[in-house]
């Protein structure tokens, strides 16, 4: 193997450290930092994210409450509920775990949230704050994926950095991310023509796009920084990225594993987010 390993793990744990010293002196002051997690329906891969989340509060001093809500539940109801959250001093972060049913308009229920509490960074305030360069909460995966870049040392100023994927929650303020530390950005999408022609002039390819094997080792330049943000099953039921990992890890200089490389930063994150916005509270 020529790569070495980002280990989102050990990361996670140097920076929960850190988390769980600035909730304890928050919880000194009277202000311990805390998170609401909205849980609407029974969708099986949310409800593990979900308690992921609920137990990393606990492990590291923030208080969290989980709301669990029926898939039946109508939007202003579940607005109602966000407008309550809004108002409560305990709440510091309020996070609707995404996707929602089809009946209720994930926009409309983002745009609720009040963005000073908006610790997942979806909110337009946070997406447009991101855009211009102001201050506000950043989506934690792509935050999460920066703080590995600059954790291994990757010079990101006038490096060539190739996202795959553009969705809100990742590709594109992972692309907003890494072009305000100069990197020169390329976002690839489903019509993207010769994707390979692209991702081996990169110097950082980061996948997010939710599909296996969607970056091969031919496609990839020796000594590359590969960050797989994906999340799928392979065959056997076992969890596996958007990257040939076997592959890639013989070509490029750096790869994060699934699981134990984005994932756990993800959580870190949204940790970090929460314990901001008690800090500014
Ligand atoms: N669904 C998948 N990823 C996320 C995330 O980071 N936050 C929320 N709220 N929902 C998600």
């Amino acid at each position: 193997m020529a790569a070495r390993l980002i280990d989102g793990i050990a990361l996670s744990k140097l920076l929960r450290l850190n988390i769980a010293e600035r909730a304890a002196r928050l919880t000194v002051a009277g202000k311990q930092p805390g998170l609401a997690v909205i849980l609407v329906g029974e969708n099986q891969a949310s409800q593990v994210y979900v308690r992921n989340k609920v137990k990393a509060c606990e492990e590291n001093g923030i208080y969290s409450i989980l709301d669990r809500q029926p898939a039946s539940i109508s939007e202003s109801e579940l607005l109602e509920r966000i407008a309550a959250l809004n108002a409560d001093p305990r709440i510091h972060g309020i996070l609707v775990q995404l996707p929602l049913p089809t009946h209720i308009d994930s926009h409309k229920v983002i745009e609720a949230i009040a963005p000073a509490k908006d610790v997942d960074g979806f909110h337009m305030i946070s997406a447009g704050a991101l855009m211009t360069g102001n201050h506000g909460f950043k989506p934690c995966t792509p935050y999460g994926v920066m703080k590995m870049l600059v954790h291994i040392g990757t010079p990101l100023r006038g490096a060539h950095a190739v996202v795959i994927g553009r969705s809100n929650i990742v590709g594109k303020p992972m692309a907003m991310l890494l072009l305000q530390e100069s990197a020169t950005v390329t976002i690839c999408h489903s019509a993207t023509r010769d994707l390979g022609a692209l991702t081996r002039q990169a110097d950082i390819v980061v996948a997010a796009v939710g599909k296996r094997n969607v970056l091969t080792a031919d496609m990839v330049k020796p000594g590359a920084v590969v960050i797989d943000v994906g999340m799928n099953r392979n065959d056997e039921g076992k969890l596996c990225g958007d990257v040939d990992f076997e592959g890639v890890k013989e070509v490029a200089g750096w790869i994060t594993p699934v699981p134990g490389g984005v994932g756990p930063m993800t959580i870190t994150m949204l940790l970090m987010n929460t314990i901001k916005s008690a800090e500014g509270a």
